[in-house]
């Protein structure tokens, strides 16, 4: 069969995958018809249950090596100073104690884009790295960084992003406190034509809190040397980004550094890259010749290991009598904290709808508090929440239903690109979705209740990518006794990707999952792919898998065809056998034919092949939230969300509505409860731990439908996989706060929607 190549617009040079390239999807073709496969898309229990839930599975923190020493950092308590003195002595007099390094002892590291250093003696906010101990016991490092001395210059600092951003403001970094020196503008037709067309222009304002991501495990690293050779134990969703930088920072090849992550207990993009605690330990424990564990505590996480940066945003629409949306304009503000990173959230209004005339302008600013770093779904939550809110305002303003608005503006093709997307049924979601939830039925006057507790239901659209692409390997070798080893380039960040995996390899050649061996999360043994984020695991290495299955079906008809001299086209490949088509008694079992073969290993590697061109290629979905308001006390009771979404093929059903389950329960939290309070006048940030930073409970738990419209994208690879981890909480918070419009016919545009917030529109 002719090969179709297709050049990858990722990573690769263009001429280089031209040679290695191939559309799978014609070859795989047999997946289309979902019945016919046995493993693949099945709620199948997670291969590492028993060991998760036994307490078996080895985390960082369970990492234990002969002589291994303890580490903790000391963080700066101002949110800007100069370090002016620092004094170790009596900290390093403490029995146990057996190294410090300060910025005054550590070779300087750059970090965060060149924006800081390692251990900098400019501190930029609370929690900043200043100093860290190693000791004996965990108690005598920690009893040891209170002894460290230090002396600041205190100087004055910026708490939030508005005030950043005026000209008298300090100053974070030489470029100023924007970060790129410039707010991400985008623009398409002509906005002021938009608005000129249409009958009703409407402008509003809607903000959002920071939240912290607050996964289960700390941040923590286990650091060991052999010789000249760094192995780092590490929770991270990126073995191969925290390998690079820990072999950049301190200065060595890339093959002297192994990382290995066998399990982690989650991150939501604040463990996508390697952290400084990393880094730490492995100087820490080359300079006392010991292997060092690390670890960060929920304070530390709290204060600068990542969170979801806020937002103001400005949106302006402009809408014709029968609903179409003739212009939108978005400019929004963030505060990313005190080193650079994203803080857009235009994503959803290029995307979502067909609108021709758009603008957005989006302004990531550096304030003095710990810095932003990706989380589940960046700047879509926050973009969706404003964007599905305004939409609702839009299709009151105008007397229609929500979801006919909707409808109404509905994109056929990618607005940004104009190409078609690969698939695109978002509009069997929304009837999926209505149905399942009874929404015409269900749907009331805002505010129509009688008595103080008040019903409503509200639904909100979800776009995202979650497609993934090359450069991913999956490797596979084939055991004398017919098992097989599964080595994947990636790490499982809690999802399930050691499952998959087995699942894939096992549909293909037809081995039970029970004989799979995955080997993940170590990057001196798998073949190299890219960190578990972005929703790309399964639709990147699913692929993969497939490829090195299907080569190594290939590979074992082959050998076959030697060894009972027959050609290919005369053998059939069933249960892991290969018989003669004609002649069911000639047969040879795939241990006997590593016999015969005098026990060569057979090995292959696939790779996962480029997206199509000229496609556009996303996830949508739809979510709709049932809620319960109590006018008299302000609280709001999420009773019921339904989901219906596209997210390509299911690989497993199991896995996969634990994915909608954490992601919307998140997106709860985010919605009612999750916010990162910084006091304005010390800079400092006010609820660091689980009890006064409130995240969801089992009490708080809506009852929760999933229903997935998709089967697999055949156009997209040969499994046909997009992502859902980031779908799941994109629009469960507009969603609620639309449902909350219905129920008290007052808008609530400032997330959380606390108790105090709902009274205040409820009676102000
Ligand atoms: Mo995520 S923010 O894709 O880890």
């Amino acid at each position: 069969m002719p090969r179709k190549i297709v050049k990858s617009k990722f990573f690769f040079e263009e001429d280089f995958v031209e040679t290695i390239a191939e559309v799978s999807t014609e070859k795989y073709k047999d997946w289309e018809n979902n019945d016919k496969l046995k493993v693949v898309g099945k709620p199948l229990s997670r291969i590492d249950a028993y060991d998760k839930t036994s307490g078996t599975a080895v985390y960082t923190f369970d990492v234990q090596l002969p002589g291994m020493a303890f580490a903790r950092i000391l963080g700066s308590p101002l949110p800007n100073a100069k370090l002016k003195k620092i004094n170790i002595k009596k900290a390093k007099d403490l029995p146990g104690v057996l190294d410090i390094l300060t910025s005054e002892n550590t070779p300087k590291i750059s970090w965060y884009n060149n924006t800081t250093l390692l251990f900098d003696p400019h501190v930029r906010c609370e929690g900043d790295e200043v100093a860290a101990v190693v000791a004996e016991t965990e108690q005598i490092a920690l009893e040891a960084l209170d002894l460290i001395e230090i002396e600041y210059d205190e100087l004055p600092f910026v708490s939030a992003a508005e005030d950043a951003l005026k000209d008298k403001s300090v100053k974070l970094h030489d470029l100023g406190n924007i970060v790129r020196g410039k707010p991400d503008e985008y623009n398409r037709g002509n906005v002021d034509d938009g608005f000129k067309g249409a009958d009703i222009v409407l402008e509003d304002k809607f903000t959002t809190q920071i939240a912290v991501h607050n996964p289960t495990e700390v941040h923590c690293s286990v650091a060991s040397w052999v010789g000249s050779k760094l192995k780092v134990w590490d929770s991270t969703q990126g073995v191969f980004a925290v390998r690079n930088t820990i072999a950049e920072s301190l200065n060595m090849p890339e093959s002297e550094v192994t990382i290995i992550t066998p399990y982690m207990g989650g991150g939501f993009g604040s463990k996508l890259e390697a952290g400084k605690y990393s880094v730490i330990a492995a100087l820490l424990a080359r300079n006392i010749n010991r292997p060092v564990r690390i670890s960060v505590d929920r304070k530390q996480m709290n204060l600068i290991m990542g969170n979801r940066p806020d937002s103001i945003q400005t949106l302006k629409a402009g809408v014709k009598k029968d609903g179409t949306l003739t212009a939108m304009t978005l400019t929004s503000v963030a505060a990313v904290g005190a080193y650079p990173n994203g803080g857009g959230c235009s994503g959803p209004v290029r995307q979502v709808y067909k609108c021709p005339n758009v603008k957005t302008t989006d302004y990531s600013v550096m304030i003095n508090a710990g810095r932003a770093r990706a989380f589940r779904a960046p700047g879509h939550v926050q973009g969706t929440f404003a964007l599905e809110s305004f939409i609702d305002e839009l299709a009151e303003k105008i007397g229609m239903d929500p979801l006919e608005f909707r409808l109404k503006n509905y994109s056929e093709t990618d607005p940004i690109s104009g190409n078609p997307w690969s698939t695109k049924l978002l509009r069997e979601a929304y009837k999926k979705g209505a149905e399942a939830f009874d929404w015409y039925k269900k749907r009331k006057t805002p505010g129509s209740d009688n008595g103080h507790i008040k019903h409503g239901v509200g639904m909100a659209t979800q776009i995202w990518g979650g497609i993934g692409g090359p450069p991913a390997n999956v490797t596979l070798k084939i055991n004398n006794d017919g098992s097989v080893i599964v080595l994947g380039g990636t790490q499982d960040l809690g999802t399930g990707t050691y499952t998959f995996l087995a699942q894939v390899v096992s549909e293909v050649l037809e081995i039970s999952i029970e004989k799979m061996q995955v080997i993940i999360g170590d990057t001196s043994a798998v073949p190299y792919g890219p960190q578990s984020g972005g929703s790309i695991t399964s639709p990147t290495l699913s692929p993969a898998a497939r490829d090195a299955a299907e080569q190594m079906k290939s590979k074992i008809i082959s050998g076959a065809s030697a060894v009972l001299d027959l050609p290919e086209d005369q053998l059939v490949y069933k249960d892991a056998v290969v018989y003669a088509k004609n002649d069911k008694s000639k047969s040879i079992s795939i241990p006997e034919l590593m016999r015969k073969m005098h026990e060569q290993m057979f090995i292959t590697n696939g790779t996962r092949s480029p997206n199509p061109e000229h496609y556009a290629l996303n996830t949508f979905g739809v979510q709709f939230a049932e809620v319960e308001v109590d006018t008299e006390t302000g609280k709001i009771k999420v009773l019921k969300i339904v989901a219906a979404h596209d997210i390509g093929r299911v690989l497993n059903w199991k896995t996969c509505e634990n994915q909608f389950h954490g992601g919307i329960i998140q997106g709860l939290g985010y919605a009612l409860m999750e916010e990162r309070i910084l006091d304005y006048n010390t800079g400092k940030v006010l609820n660091t731990n689980y009890h006064e930073y409130k995240i969801p409970t089992i009490k708080d738990i809506p009852d929760i439908e999933i229903y997935v419209v998709s089967t697999g994208d055949t156009l997209l690879s040969n499994t046909g996989v997009k992502g859902m981890a980031e779908p799941a909480i994109i629009p469960t918070a507009a969603a609620i706060a639309n449902a909350v419009y219905n129920a008290i016919g007052k808008r609530m545009k400032s997330l959380p929607m606390t108790s105090d917030k709902v009274l205040n529109v409820l009676y102000s």
